[in-house]
């Protein structure tokens, strides 16, 4: 028999305590920085430097971070489950907690590409992109991030991924960035959904969902362990 698929969507809440600020919390990143200087096109366009400065800085953060309990959880659960981590996360967390199966909505920050030619990526050598660091075909390199106001390039594939989930686990994120907040739509009616996240509010569009008002790092091992028996 074939293993059940559980797609576990998560965001900025999974790697908080891992000591990576979140977006919209107090004290999150767009209160510090405006999203229109360092993450849209028009940013990159006006002041490409601040941009490359706000995202080196985040790079060597997430270096130096190291995952928690609850990215290492959902890689026991690949024991009984086929799971797919559908991350809005740039971090690469659930990868060095050993994830096999991770597709990266919004970018990864250790990637840079082409600014000319979005299929030439390439892996970071060091900590930083410079001015003057170029791709293949001569253009300035830029972080590998899908920034405001750009396509969501892999929402297809996660829709598609969603659609077949017969469990759906969403963690840390306060479901506000479309279209990767609505991943939830593609999801069977009928298959259970849980939300893990200490400040969620009631979600009354989910179907058959479970709220968990928990930081990750204990409601997560908790309900892999619930899903493991
Ligand atoms: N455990 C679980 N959840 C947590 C924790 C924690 N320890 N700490 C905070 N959270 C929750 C918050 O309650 C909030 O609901 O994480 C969520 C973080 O929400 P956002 O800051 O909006 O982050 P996210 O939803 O991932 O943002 C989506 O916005 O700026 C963009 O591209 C960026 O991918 C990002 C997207």
């Amino acid at each position: 028999m074939s293993k059940k698929k559980i797609v576990v969507f998560t965001g900025a809440g999974i790697s908080a305590e891992s000591g990576l600020k979140t977006f919209r919390d107090s004290g999150g990143l767009w209160e510090e920085y405006k999203v229109e200087d360092v993450a849209t096109p028009e940013a990159w366009e006006n002041n490409p430097e601040m941009v490359l400065t706000f995202y080196n800085k985040r790079r060597k953060q997430v270096m130096n971070a190291k995952p928690n309990a609850a990215h290492y959880a959902l890689v026991e659960l690949e024991k009984k489950f086929d799971v797919q981590i559908i991350t809005q996360n740039i971090d690469d967390l659930h990868e060095r907690a050993g994830s096999k199966k991770v597709l990266h909505l919004h970018g990864e920050i250790i990637k840079s590409r082409s600014s000319v030619d979005h299929s030439l990526i390439y892996k970071i050598k060091g900590t930083e992109i410079r001015i003057g660091e170029n791709c293949a075909k001569g253009s300035q390199l830029r972080p590998h991030i899908v920034w405001f106001g750009e396509n969501v390039p892999h929402m297809d594939e996660a829709g598609n991924i969603a659609a077949k989930a017969d469990i759906f686990i969403i963690v840390g994120t306060s479901l506000n960035v479309y279209p990767a907040a609505g991943l939830v739509d593609f999801v069977p009616h009928d298959s259970p959904k849980y939300l893990i996240d200490p400040q969620a509010v009631s979600k009354d569009y989910i179907s058959n969902l479970t709220v968990k008002r928990e930081r990750a790092g204990t409601g997560v091992p908790e309900l892999v362990k619930k899903l493991l028996i």
